[in-house]
Order: structure tokens, then C-alpha cells, then sequence
């Protein structure tokens, strides 16, 4: 079954919004598997960023990341890498469409709620990062057996 990352930022975790984000994911049957609330140094932001510091906004982006804690997960389901990417929303609010995280709570860019994995390497690398083996459980939701 197929992994993905993803982390609430902390400006979404100021506005008490990790609820409302990790609920539309278990609604939607995606099985949440790895979860923390933890504070970035920025080292391990740096790292996770590593793809972007050439990227005018790298500053602002590791500022951004460490400024509080956030909430890291890992996502598990078919397609989830893909899956949980729509349900976020476009990057830039503008294309960000209702009904999508951020289509429903960002305006800026730079405090857009939530990071997910991008592709399958991405989502191996920052699982890697974030979480221990021990920290992913493997374990069986009542809605597995499906009843037609
Ligand atoms: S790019 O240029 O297409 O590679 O950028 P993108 O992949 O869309 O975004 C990379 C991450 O940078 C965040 N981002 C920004 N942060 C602050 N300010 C600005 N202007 C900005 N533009 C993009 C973007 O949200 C991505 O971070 P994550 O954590 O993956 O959302």
C-alpha cells in the first residue's frame, strides 16, 4: 500500500486548524499511520527543503517552518501520494479551487497550511526524515473489511 508525507505548518497550527485538516483525510478512508507534533530545527528544515535553496523564497521558507511546531503525518491508502496532493490544493491560492485545504484557508503563499509529498521519491526521502520505523504502525481499521 502506498505512503505519503504530509505536515501541517505551524501558522496552521496557531489558527487550531490540525483537526479540521487530519479529519478530511479520514474521511475521505485514507489511514493515518505516523503522526507527531514536534518543533523544526532548522536543520531538519533545511533538509527537507534541500530542492529549493536556490529558490529566492528559501529564507522566508525555513523561517516559516520553524516558527512553531507543526504536525507530521504519514498518509497510507491507494494512490495516496496523488490523492492526498489534490486534496491540498494548488501551491498558489489563486489556483487553489474550493474544497481543497488551501483553496478553503490560504490567501498567501507563504502561509499555505500544509506540505505533502510531491512524488513517489519525495515521499520515501521525507518519511525517511521525519519518522523512525518504529514510528510508523502498522495496524487494521474496522471500515478494512468493506461490506458490499
Ligand atoms: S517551485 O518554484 O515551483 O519549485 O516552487 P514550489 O514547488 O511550488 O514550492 C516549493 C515550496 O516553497 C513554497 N513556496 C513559498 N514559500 C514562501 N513564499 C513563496 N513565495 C513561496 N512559493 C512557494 C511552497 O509552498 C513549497 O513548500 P511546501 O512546503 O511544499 O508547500
Amino acid at each position: 500500500m502506498e505512503q505519503t508525507f504530509a505536515m501541517v505548518k505551524p501558522g496552521a497550527v496557531q489558527r487550531e486548524l490540525i483537526g479540521e485538516i487530519i479529519t478530511r483525510f479520514e474521511k475521505k478512508g485514507i489511514k493515518l499511520v505516523g503522526l507527531k507534533l514536534m518543533q523544526m530545527s532548522e536543520e531538519l528544515a533545511k533538509q527537507h527543503y534541500a530542492e529549493h535553496t536556490e529558490k529566492p523564497f528559501f529564507d522566508e521558507l525555513v523561517k516559516g517552518i520553524t516558527a512553531g511546531p507543526v504536525v507530521a503525518m504519514v498518509l497510507e491508502g491507494e494512490n495516496v501520494i496523488n490523492i492526498v496532493r489534490t486534496m491540498a490544493g494548488a501551491t498558489r491560492p489563486s489556483d487553489a479551487l474550493p474544497g481543497t485545504i488551501r483553496g478553503d484557508y490560504v490567501l498567501d503563499t507563504g502561509k499555505n497550511v500544509i506540505h505533502t509529498s510531491d512524488s513517489k521519491e519525495s515521499a520515501i526521502r521525507e518519511i525517511n526524515l521525519f519518522f523512525k520505523k518504529e514510528e510508523i504502525i502498522n495496524y487494521s481499521l474496522a471500515t478494512e473489511t468493506w461490506i458490499y
